[in-house]
């Protein structure tokens, strides 16, 4: 090689060094500046990140939570076929409702007329393959009212009491003296 075009090649070099001299070093203190304060402290996440996440005030609650004030409802619904099913899961978050003092500080959602169809059916809707029928009986829609002999546009809570659906089926077949399952 010539003399020249090696010292040609000794200044790229150089200059190729000096920048990631530059990108290594400028970016040490990026990152000390950029990173938050708690960094690292336990682990490759910002330790003050525990402390916010306890303080995230509670969105849910359980239905025992909700027994406190709705004693009616608890009534129908412990005993119920729904018991295992979740207030929350139909009317919405117990945050939104209820304040740190338990006072009401806000309206849950109430489905009526049409809706509340819609919602049984989110669940109890055959359609859906993936549901496991040994534990949530399924229904054809409109087929189970057919097979009801009533008009497709009746609603559910037409004949099931949301909080308890056989509440008043059984009552019906006690007072017709029916056996189950007539
Ligand atoms: C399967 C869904 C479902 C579940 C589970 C459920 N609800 Fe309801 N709830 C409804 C529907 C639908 C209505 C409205 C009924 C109607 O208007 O005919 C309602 C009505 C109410 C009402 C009366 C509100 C009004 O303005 O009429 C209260 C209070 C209530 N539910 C509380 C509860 C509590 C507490 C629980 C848990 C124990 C619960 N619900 C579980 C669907 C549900
Ligand atoms: C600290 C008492 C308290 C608790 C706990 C409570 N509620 Fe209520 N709720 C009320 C009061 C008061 C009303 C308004 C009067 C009424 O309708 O009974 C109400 C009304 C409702 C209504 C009618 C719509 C509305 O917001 O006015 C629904 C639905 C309801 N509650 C569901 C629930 C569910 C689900 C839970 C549990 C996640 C719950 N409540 C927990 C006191 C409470
Ligand atoms: C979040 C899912 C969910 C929703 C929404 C829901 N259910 Fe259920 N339902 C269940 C579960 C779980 C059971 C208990 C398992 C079972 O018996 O199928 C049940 C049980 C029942 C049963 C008793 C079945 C039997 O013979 O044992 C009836 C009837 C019923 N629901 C009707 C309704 C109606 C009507 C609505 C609308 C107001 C509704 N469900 C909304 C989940 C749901
Ligand atoms: C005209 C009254 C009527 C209407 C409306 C009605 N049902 Fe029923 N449903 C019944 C009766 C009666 C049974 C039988 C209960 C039994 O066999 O113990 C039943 C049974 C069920 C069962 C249990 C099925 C099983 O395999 O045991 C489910 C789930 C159900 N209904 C959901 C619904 C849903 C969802 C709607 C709304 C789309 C609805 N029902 C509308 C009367 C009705």
């Amino acid at each position: 090689m010539h003399k020249e075009s090696r010292s040609r090649y000794n200044a790229h070099l150089i200059k190729l060094i000096i920048a990631l001299v530059v990108v290594g070093v400028g970016g040490y203190f990026a990152k000390q500046a950029l990173s938050p304060d708690t960094m690292g402290q336990y682990g490759h996440y910002r330790g003050a990140d525990i402390e916010d996440q306890k303080n995230i005030a509670l969105k849910l609650g359980t239905n025992d939570s909700c027994f406190q004030c709705h004693q009616p409802i608890r009534t129908i619904h412990k005993d119920g076929v729904h018991k295992t099913v979740s207030c929350e899961v139909c009317h919405g978050s117990y945050g939104n409702h209820i304040g740190d003092n338990d006072e009401k500080i806000g309206t849950l959602p109430v489905k009526r007329g049409d809706e509340i169809s819609q919602l049984c059916l989110r669940c109890h809707n055959k359609v859906i393959q993936a549901r496991p029928r040994e534990f949530i009986k399924m229904v054809g829609y409109p087929e189970h009212l057919e097979q009801m002999q009533v008009n497709p546009t009746h609603n559910c809570s037409q004949c099931h009491m949301v909080h308890d659906p056989l509440l008043w089926i059984r009552q019906a077949r006690e007072m017709m003296r029916m056996p189950e399952g007539a």
